[in-house]
Formats: C-alpha cells, sequence, structure tokens
C-alpha cells in the first residue's frame, strides 16, 4: 500500500512515525506548505518530500492519502482527493458543520473511495477494554458516565486553533472523542446541555457538557483547553453492578522520553511512551489501512464522524441559547 500525508504539522509527524514502522505500507510522499516541516517529515518516514501537494500525487501515485490538515481544510481537501479516485483518511473532526461532513460521506460513496476519520480514542487500549468490559456486562447496564479531557491550548500553525471559524473551539476540536466514545458506548443522543467558560483575557476554553441517551443513560463531559498541567484524561462509566475507573495521571506504563522524539508543535496530544506496544495511532491506521485491503467496515464510521460533529453542533447551540438542545433539532 502506497500512503502519502498531506499536513505535517503534530498529527502529520505522529502518522509517519508510525507508517514507516508498518509492515506492507509505503509512506511515498509527505507534503507541507513548510518546506522545513516536510523534510522533517521525509526524515521520519523515508518519503520524498514535497511543498506542492498536487504534485506530490502526480509524482508518487498513492493508493491512500491522509489529511492531516488544520479542520477547516479537510472537506476541500477529502472532496478532491475522492475526484481523483484515492481512499482517505482524515483527522477528526470530519468537518466544521453537519452539511460538510456529511457531503465528504457521500462524495466518497459515489466515488468508490473509502473514507475513514481519525476518532483515535476507540484505539486507546484503556478506552478499548473499558468499553469491552461495560458492554459485556461486567458491571450489570452501564447506566452513567463521567468523561474529562485536559490539555494545553493547542496554537497548530499560525495559531489556527485560536479561531473558532477555524478550528470550531473545545467542543468541537477536544471534547469531540469522548462525544464519539460515549455515543459508541450508549448508542444514539436524545439531547445535550451545554456551557462554555472562555475569557477573553486569557488563553482557556473550558466546556461541560451533559448527553441524554434514548437508552436512558447519561453521560457527563468536561474539556479544557489551556489546562496548566500534563495532558489527562479520565472517565467513570457506572453500572448496575459496578464501576470501571480510569485516570491516565494514575495509569502508567514504561516511561521513555526520548530527546529527539518531540511530537510537534504541541503538547495536545497524548502518546504513550512504553517500547513494548505500538501506540493507538498505529492501532488506528492499521485498522484502516487493513479495512482498505479486505474491504471490511471500519470500528468508527465516516456515519459516525458525522454523528459526533452534529453532537457537538448541538452542544455548541446550547452553550449559546442556555437551553438544552434535541438532536436532530438543530436550528442554525
Ligand atoms: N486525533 C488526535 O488526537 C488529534 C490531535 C491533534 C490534532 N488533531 C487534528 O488533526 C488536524 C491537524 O492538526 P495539527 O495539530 O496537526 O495541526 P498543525 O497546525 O500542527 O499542522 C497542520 C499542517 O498543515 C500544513 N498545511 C496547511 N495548509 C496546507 C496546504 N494547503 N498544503 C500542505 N500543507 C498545509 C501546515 O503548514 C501545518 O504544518 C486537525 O484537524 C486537528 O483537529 C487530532
Amino acid at each position: 500500500m502506497k500512503i502519502a500525508i498531506i499536513g505535517c504539522g503534530t498529527m502529520g509527524m505522529i502518522y509517519a512515525r508510525n507508517l514507516a514502522t508498518m509492515p506492507d505500507v509505503q509512506v511515498c510522499g509527505v507534503a507541507d506548505l513548510i518546506q522545513g516541516r516536510a523534510d522533517r517529515a521525509a526524515q521520519a518516514s523515508g518519503a520524498t518530500a514535497y511543498t506542492d501537494w498536487e504534485e506530490m500525487i502526480k509524482q508518487e501515485q498513492p493508493e491512500i492519502v491522509a489529511v492531516c490538515l488544520p479542520t477547516y481544510l479537510h472537506k476541500t481537501f477529502v472532496l478532491n482527493l475522492a475526484e481523483r479516485g484515492l481512499h482517505v483518511i482524515c483527522e477528526k473532526p470530519a468537518a466544521l458543520t453537519l452539511e460538510d461532513a456529511t457531503e465528504m460521506e457521500t462524495v466518497c460513496r459515489e466515488k468508490g473511495v473509502r473514507l475513514f476519520i481519525g476518532h483515535v480514542v476507540r484505539f486507546f487500549p484503556n478506552y478499548r477494554d473499558a468499553y469491552k468490559n461495560a458492554k459485556s456486562g461486567r458491571i450489570g447496564e452501564a447506566k452513567m458516565a463521567h468523561f474529562k479531557r485536559f490539555g494545553s491550548y493547542p496554537k497548530g500553525v499560525d495559531m489556527w486553533y485560536h479561531d473558532r471559524t477555524k478550528s470550531g473551539g473545545v467542543i468541537m476540536d477536544l471534547m469531540i472523542h469522548d462525544i464519539d466514545f460515549s455515543s459508541w458506548l450508549f448508542g444514539d443522543v436524545e439531547s445535550v446541555y451545554a456551557s462554555i467558560t472562555k475569557p477573553s483575557s486569557s488563553e482557556m476554553e473550558y466546556a461541560q457538557v451533559t448527553m441524554k441517551f434514548v437508552n436512558g443513560a447519561i453521560a457527563n463531559l468536561t474539556g479544557f483547553w489551556g489546562y496548566p498541567g500534563e495532558f489527562t484524561t479520565q472517565f467513570e462509566i457506572s453500572g448496575t453492578d459496578g464501576i470501571i475507573r480510569f485516570d491516565s495521571n494514575q495509569v502508567q506504563s514504561l516511561d521513555v522520553k526520548r530527546v529527539h522524539e518531540s511530537t510537534g508543535e504541541s503538547s495536545a496530544v497524548q502518546v504513550p511512551s512504553s517500547p513494548m506496544v505500538h501506540d493507538a495511532y498505529y492501532h488506528e491506521l492499521q485498522h484502516f489501512i487493513d479495512c482498505i485491503r479486505d474491504g471490511s467496515e471500519p470500528i468508527v464510521s465516516a456515519a459516525d464522524a458525522c454523528r459526533a460533529v452534529e453532537i457537538a453542533l448541538a452542544c455548541e447551540q446550547s452553550a449559546k441559547t442556555g437551553q438544552p438542545v434535541r438532536i436532530g433539532g438543530i436550528t442554525s
């Protein structure tokens, strides 16, 4: 499988390093507007560096393209790549509006190419194991959950994260991980209620969301950009017979930090550093590539990614109006 990467910032580097170690996969090209970033990803993956992504496609003829670009660019690139008949792995969130996300899914289907959106939390071992335990009935019927995700305020190239019209803000960008995971766990969402604190004077955005599910379950989510500590994720899933808890600050695998292997421009990504295992991004990419190889359905579908965007937008609307919002009932 020949795969190319567009965008060599934080996520592009994680993809480059992981794909470089994957059997039967060749990273043929990496493209970034910034030459130094393309060169860095090329060095990590053995690919050829480009500053012009269209030239890369012409020269390298990849079968799959990974889109690791700022969120506001996802739709344009995914549609363009689908028109060329290329399979696409695109970072989350799929897009900033439900219309754009749905169009991406529809066009890829019509063009006969696969579209995968990188909702990586489903591939983190602790989350995956919690899902399996909760679904197997180990804690009885799972009824309630808390999810927390605290990180530094991401910057991205040209500070694009700070522009809500480009990143969508903390719910769309960060909390969407837990929105997707809790929807996987509890199913269809009935309504959401949200509030956001974003002082204009400081670099932080804090959001709380309550999700009410059709099956009666409730999930409370907290997302925090600008947290002055280690990237932290926590959850608690409560059932009729027990509880499953996780705190990334308490659970430690071997901690190996190498000076020349920074994750890129921001510390907004949590990658376990144990040398014994592949990280969640490796498992996610391997899974998507396997789906292309054998035509199987992914653990997280493009339709799931559209649903996550819809829920995130409903949360934004609730935070604006101070009212609960029914899913399917977004008015703007
Ligand atoms: N799954 C996760 O855990 C996770 C974590 C962080 C970010 N993300 C998502 O990944 C995406 C990328 O985020 P990031 O933090 O890596 O951003 P970033 O700003 O670090 O990197 C984006 C790169 O794209 C390049 N670029 C912009 N326009 C281009 C163009 N036309 N052609 C070629 N290169 C171009 C920029 O120069 C930059 O290097 C976002 O959608 C973000 O939400 C996901």
